[in-house]
């Protein structure tokens, strides 16, 4: 859980370099994990997607490639995130809290976070507004990092996160604080089968974890009761 107060400042930081810095981090991977993500939601064909913290807008464009009978929204708190989405000519756009989203009841068939939940300021309550703004039967997708539980890649994936990562990050953004503090806020984050108990005790059904690269990213689909 998260100061929403230090996240928005820390992401109108590093909006302008932050999908570069992405890139650069991932060795371009994260595009792949936004593919892997988009395909699962083409099986179901779903006609209103909302893609919460959509940022620079990567995960809905990726969608909305994938889904082109969709209409798929981006919804973000930071201003100077979503104007690298328009940059990139994304605009279908909204300027919301996750926490208090302004949606009726059901308004969704598909929801997307993608990097994004870890940052909220209360992970239940981000939940159950999001389970909230789905229709009965709706899912949600979850895509962030992970921490491998394989034990020497584990320790090898922590010395990146903490020594490496916010260096390189902090030359490419100017914004070193920033990511020492976005690093950290993956070790904190819950994953496996505590992130699907955390899912499912707040507006869903079922909730079921996929490790994407040795665990570095992990993929959450969850259904809410139909
Ligand atoms: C790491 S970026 C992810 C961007 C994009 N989804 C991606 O796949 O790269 C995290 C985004 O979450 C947004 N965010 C954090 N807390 C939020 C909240 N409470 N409501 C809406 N957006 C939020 C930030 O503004 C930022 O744009």
């Amino acid at each position: 859980m998260q100061d929403a107060g230090y996240v928005r400042q820390a992401f109108a930081g590093i909006a302008r370099r932050y999908v570069v810095a992405n890139h650069v981090l991932s060795l371009g991977i994260d595009c792949l994990w936004r593919r892997t993500t988009s395909k699962r939601i083409a099986k179901l064909a779903p006609q209103r997607v909302l893609d919460l913290a959509t940022g620079s807008g990567d995960l809905a464009q990726a969608v909305q490639a994938a889904c082109p009978a969709a209409k798929v929204l981006g919804a973000d708190f930071s201003v100077p995130m979503m104007r690298e989405a328009q940059k990139r000519r994304f605009h279908r756009l909204v300027a919301a809290d996750g926490l208090r989203l302004p949606f009726q009841d059901g308004a969704f068939d598909v929801l997307t976070v993608g990097f994004g939940l870890r940052n909220m300021a209360s992970w239940p309550l981000a939940l159950q507004e999001m389970s909230r703004v789905l229709r009965p039967g709706g899912s949600l997708f979850v895509l962030d990092f992970s921490i491998p539980r394989l034990p020497g890649l584990r320790q090898l994936y922590l010395f990146y996160l903490k020594n490496i990562m916010p260096r390189i990050a902090g030359w490419i953004t100017c914004q070193r604080a920033a990511y020492e503090y976005l690093c950290g806020s993956i070790e904190r984050f819950p994953s496996g089968p505590e992130m699907e108990t955390l899912i499912q005790s707040n507006g869903f059904q079922t909730a079921h974890g996929t490790p994407l690269t040795f665990g570095i990213a992990s993929l959450y689909e969850a259904r809410k009761a139909g």
